[in-house]
C-alpha cells in the first residue's frame, strides 16, 4: 500500500524529529506558578510579533477564542461575527455556555463581515437591548476556503468598531498563512485588532498549542479564565519549545503549502465536473460538484481507495488541505490520479 496522503486538515501533521529534539531539550518549570522559562519566552515572542503587551499559551484555538471573548465582555453582551466563522459553528457554543454571551451572526460574502450592514447590527443603547461589545473576524477563513481577509476591509471593520468603542478579536488560527500570502507583517494585522488567537497546531506543524495575544489587562483576565477552565498546565515548556521551533522553521515554508493547494485547485477546475467554491488563496481547497443533484460521498470513497483522505464538509462539499506533511511527491501522485477519478 502506498503511503496515505492525508488532506483532511492541516492539524494532522506529526512533529518532525528536529521538533521532537527541541521539545526533549526544553528547559521547563511549573507554568501555573509562572516558572516555565520556555513558555515565558514563547509568550513574550508572540506578544512582540503581534505588537501587543502580553500573551497566554493555551491548549487549543477553541480555548483561545473563548478566553478572548470571555475576557473582553460581560454576560449578556452581544458579539458580532460572520455566520460561517469557526467560533459560531465549531466551538460547541462555548461563548454562550461559559460567558453568557449572545452571538449576532451576519451573512457576509466569503467569510467577510458585510461592512454596509454593520451599523444596523450595533444595538443602540436601550433598556431592551443587549450591549454590543465585540466584533470577531477570522483570518484566514476556514469555511471560506482559507481566504485572506483583505487588509483594507479589515481596516474598515477595525475603524468602525473602535469608533463605537467595540473590541475587535481576530481568530488568526492561520494568521501566519495570511501574512505569508500577502507579505503583510503579522504586527500590522495585530495593530488593527485588540486580541488575536494564533495556532501552532495547524500549518506550523506542532502537536498542540495556541496562544492568545492582547493587552496586559485582557491577558490577566484570560489567564484567570484559563485556570478556571482547567487549562493551567505545568511543565508545558516541552510543548512551547515545539512552537518556538515552528516559528523559526515552519513559517516561510507555508508558501509551499499554498502552491500545492493551488495545484490541487487547478486539477479541480480542469475537471469540468467539479468547481471551486472559493478561489484557492492559501492552503485550503473547497469544492463542489457542478451537477446540482450530485453528491460527494462516492468521490470521497474513490480517493480513499487510492490512499488520499479528504474531509467531507457536507454531502455536496469537500475540503482538501495542504500542510507540512504533504510532500512534492504526494502532489505529483495526486496530479497523476485525481484527474482520472474526478472525471470518472
Ligand atoms: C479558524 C479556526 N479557528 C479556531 C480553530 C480551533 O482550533 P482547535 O482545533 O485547536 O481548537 C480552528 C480549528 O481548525 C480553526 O480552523
Amino acid at each position: 500500500m502506498e503511503r496515505i496522503i492525508d488532506l483532511r486538515s492541516d492539524t494532522v501533521t506529526r512533529p518532525s524529529r528536529e521538533m521532537r529534539e527541541a521539545m526533549a531539550s526544553a528547559e521547563v518549570g511549573d507554568d501555573v506558578l509562572g516558572d516555565d522559562p520556555t513558555v515565558k519566552r514563547l509568550e513574550a515572542r508572540m506578544a512582540r510579533l503581534l505588537g501587543k503587551e502580553a500573551a497566554v499559551y493555551v491548549p487549543s484555538g477553541t480555548m483561545s477564542n473563548v478566553l478572548a471573548l470571555l475576557s473582553q465582555t460581560s454576560p449578556g453582551d452581544e458579539v458580532i461575527l460572520d455566520r460561517n466563522c469557526h467560533i459560531f459553528n465549531y466551538e460547541v457554543g462555548g461563548a454562550a455556555v461559559l460567558g453568557g454571551l449572545q452571538l449576532f451572526p451576519m451573512d457576509g460574502e466569503g467569510g467577510l463581515l458585510p461592512i454596509d450592514s454593520l451599523p444596523a447590527a450595533v444595538r443602540p443603547a436601550n433598556i431592551h437591548h443587549p450591549r454590543t461589545a465585540l466584533v470577531a473576524v477570522e483570518n484566514t477563513h476556514n469555511r471560506a476556503g482559507g481566504r485572506v481577509y483583505p487588509f483594507d476591509q479589515l481596516e474598515a471593520v477595525s475603524r468602525f468598531a473602535h469608533e463605537r468603542r467595540l473590541r475587535v478579536h481576530m481568530d488568526g488560527a492561520r494568521l501566519a498563512n495570511a501574512s505569508v500570502k500577502t507579505a503583510i507583517a503579522i504586527d500590522r494585522y495585530g495593530a488593527l485588532v485588540d486580541s488575536v488567537t494564533f495556532c501552532f497546531s495547524k500549518g506550523l506543524g506542532c502537536p498542540i498549542g495556541s496562544i492568545l495575544v492582547s493587552d496586559a489587562a485582557t491577558i490577566d483576565r484570560a489567564r484567570s479564565w484559563r485556570k478556571r477552565l482547567g487549562g493551567g498546565m505545568r511543565q508545558v515548556g516541552i510543548l512551547a519549545a515545539a512552537c518556538l521551533y515552528a516559528l523559526d522553521h515552519n513559517v516561510a515554508r507555508l508558501a509551499e503549502d499554498h502552491d500545492k493547494a493551488a495545484r490541487i485547485g487547478a486539477i479541480i477546475e480542469r475537471s469540468g465536473k467539479y468547481r471551486l467554491t472559493f478561489p484557492v488563496e492559501t492552503n485550503i481547497v473547497i469544492f463542489a460538484p457542478v451537477d446540482p443533484l450530485a453528491g460527494m460521498g462516492a468521490l470521497e470513497r474513490s480517493i480513499r481507495g487510492v490512499g488520499i483522505l479528504a474531509h467531507l464538509i457536507s454531502e455536496r462539499s469537500m475540503r482538501m488541505v495542504t500542510h507540512l506533511d504533504v510532500q512534492e511527491a504526494d502532489i505529483e501522485r495526486i496530479e497523476g490520479v485525481l484527474p482520472r477519478i474526478l472525471e470518472a
